[in-house]
């Protein structure tokens, strides 16, 4: 997952002014802006689900033209410049979908909690509550959990370094979590003791 890393200064240069610009002014620079119409870029499902500009790329090359408040089209990138882009919209996501789940918090449900570790969030490939994070609860405080888990250290992508596998899955799943996944796999790690 490439699209994951940090995009170099160099390659940020080579996108040029208008592409970065535009995608500030219309989509805003938390990327949550909708007044022109524009998509939520922080809570699309085709952003979450991108890598590497697969999906990102062909409809910034394309543009939407048949809205009424139309998506120009950037043919002009190339390939590598299209994907270098989505890096950068991948890096304002990870910055803003931790600045909303660290802050957000209600009491999750542990039970659910469980069943998405086990299953849909894919925890336990990689987690195991009776091994490595047996009494991870009494290791930390909440919040510290909560801002550990969203973004274990060392994830947050730095210029010119490549993530491991694992640090890229939990940037992944940071993109995609919904605020009820993270209250509730936090109300079930706060069980670990
Ligand atoms: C692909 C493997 C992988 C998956 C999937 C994964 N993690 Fe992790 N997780 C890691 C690794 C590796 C680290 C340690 C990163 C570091 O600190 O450098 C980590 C760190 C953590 C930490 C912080 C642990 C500490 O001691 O600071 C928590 C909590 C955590 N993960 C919970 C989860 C939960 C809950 C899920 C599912 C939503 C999940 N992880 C999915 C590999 C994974």
């Amino acid at each position: 997952m490439p699209g994951l890393t940090r995009i170099r200064r160099r390659d940020f240069c080579k996108l040029g002014l208008v592409a970065p610009f535009a995608l500030r002014v219309c989509h805003g620079v938390d990327l949550t802006q909708t007044s022109m119409g524009s998509a939520d870029l922080l809570h699309s499902p085709l952003v979450g689900a991108d890598e590497n500009g697969n999906l990102i790329g062909a409809v910034v090359k394309a543009g939407l033209p048949n809205l009424q408040t139309s998506m120009p089209s950037f043919y002009e990138l190339s390939d590598q410049d299209l994907t270098n882009l989505a890096r950068y919209v991948h890096y304002l996501r990870q910055q803003g979908r931790y600045k909303e789940l660290v802050a957000a918090s209600s009491p999750g449900n542990a039970d659910a909690g469980k069943s998405y570790f086990n299953g849909a969030g894919g925890c336990a490939k990689c987690h195991s509550a009776a091994g490595d994070l047996a009494g991870i609860a009494s290791h930390y405080d909440a919040k510290t959990l909560r801002s550990d888990f969203l973004m274990p250290n060392g994830t947050a992508p730095k210029e010119g370094v490549s993530l491991s596998a694992a640090a890229q899955q939990h940037l992944r799943l940071l993109e995609n979590y919904e605020p009820s996944d993270v209250d509730n796999v936090l109300a079930y790690l706060a069980q670990l003791r």
